[in-house]
């Protein structure tokens, strides 16, 4: 069978892969696009080789009903699969020669079990490591952000989908220890942030597990800061209702996030078919205005912080052969660079700061 290597490599059953019929989603067109029951793969084959930006191409075409998660190539040489985490042969030369793409629903990639999977088992990598040549960086951007609230002395503070915490730990510290809240629907990640915290010198800190769609704490706080974020949120409607919910009124808001829009996401978008969701299901500064506006916040100020391309592929090429060399000739460049402005253009991150109603 042309496809077994594939299927058995996805875990699903050779039987189901029937094209024609009820399994077929969009036949007829190039490439044949199948859909397998149960186990939840839609198969996109592309007969022949093709370039980075045409299979790129295909994948936001795929997108936002389907999203790529793996590219199986088959040719003289045998099936490898190509993923996020790398690429591995799979198996030998089959009678098809082109490539698979392998796509799940959006609904699926984002959803709150895989959520709660992905961030827990990776928390660690989330927290940063103090000594590693981008751990300067790291902080640097949650500190920015979390000053861009301009926290008020002892005015408590949420931070909405916390991570390791460190956004609120920061926003917390500048307001002389205030008390912090954090939740996050990562039952690991809320630990990290309650022992940053705790060794932060944060004292009064509450955090829950729980997702933004449906936030954890009933109660409105003065400050409300959520770096990271939204762009995980498979309900972008529920998700900023649930952060209108956890203002007070007149209190800050601070929202910061990828930059879609930037040259260097732009870039990234038209030339590599495996991206994170995140990247495809990131809002611009602007949509996510739209939508705090639209219910009732007033905004203050957007800044666009961490330079896009070549920036991190420099700090990349830094940290991974250089022992970080260039990284404090980066940060430093990032830090003169980030700032409010209206051409987002340049950086790969957004923040903005409203006013609650
Ligand atoms: C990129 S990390 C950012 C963490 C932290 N805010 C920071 O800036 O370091 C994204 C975090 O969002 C959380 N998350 C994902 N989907 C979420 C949702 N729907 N609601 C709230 N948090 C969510 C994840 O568990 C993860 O900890």
């Amino acid at each position: 069978m042309a496809f077994a290597p594939i299927l058995s490599d996805l875990g699903v059953e050779a039987r189901r892969f029937e094209p024609g019929g009820d399994s077929c989603i969009a036949a007829g067109r190039a490439p044949a696009l199948l859909q397998i029951g149960r186990e939840g793969w839609a198969l996109a084959l592309v007969e022949g080789p093709r370039s980075e930006p045409a299979l790129a191409r295909l994948r936001n075409e795929l997108w936002p009903a389907l999203h790529v998660v793996a590219l199986f190539q088959a040719d003289e040489s045998g099936v490898h699969r190509e993923t996020l985490q790398g690429r591995k042969r799979i198996g030998e030369a089959v009678t098809f020669r082109g490539m698979v793409l392998a796509a799940r629903r959006r609904e699926e990639v984002l959803s709150p079990t895989a959520t709660v999977s992905k961030f827990d088992t990776n928390a660690g990598g989330w927290n940063g490591e103090p000594g590693q040549p981008g751990y300067a960086h790291f902080r640097w951007m949650r500190r920015y952000v979390a000053l861009f609230a301009q926290p008020k002395a002892g005015a408590r503070v949420l931070d909405f989908g916390c991570g390791a915490g460190w956004v609120g730990i920061e926003a917390a510290r500048a307001a002389g220890n205030a008390e912090l809240a954090a939740f996050d629907p990562s039952p690991e990640m809320v630990r990290n942030a309650e022992k940053n915290a705790r060794e932060s010198g944060v004292s009064r800190f509450v955090g829950r597990t729980g997702f933004g769609e449906d936030p954890p704490f009933s109660e409105r706080f003065p400050t409300v800061l959520s770096s990271g974020v939204v762009s995980f949120s498979p309900d972008q409607e529920r998700w900023f209702d649930g952060l209108a919910r956890c203002c007070e009124s007149g209190g800050t808001l601070v929202i910061g996030d990828l930059n879609p829009a930037s040259r260097g996401m732009e870039h990234r978008r038209a030339t590599r078919p495996l991206l994170p969701a995140r990247e495809l299901n990131a809002l611009t500064a602007e949509a996510a205005r739209a939508q705090l506006e639209r219910r009732g916040f007033v905004h203050e100020c957007t800044a666009g912080y961490q330079l896009t391309r070549p920036v991190p592929q420099l700090a990349h090429w830094s940290d991974t052969k250089l022992h970080g060399a260039l990284s404090p000739i980066l940060l430093a460049w990032n830090r003169l660079r980030a700032g409010p402005t209206s051409d987002l253009g340049a950086f790969d991150s957004w923040v903005q700061r409203f006013r609650a109603p």
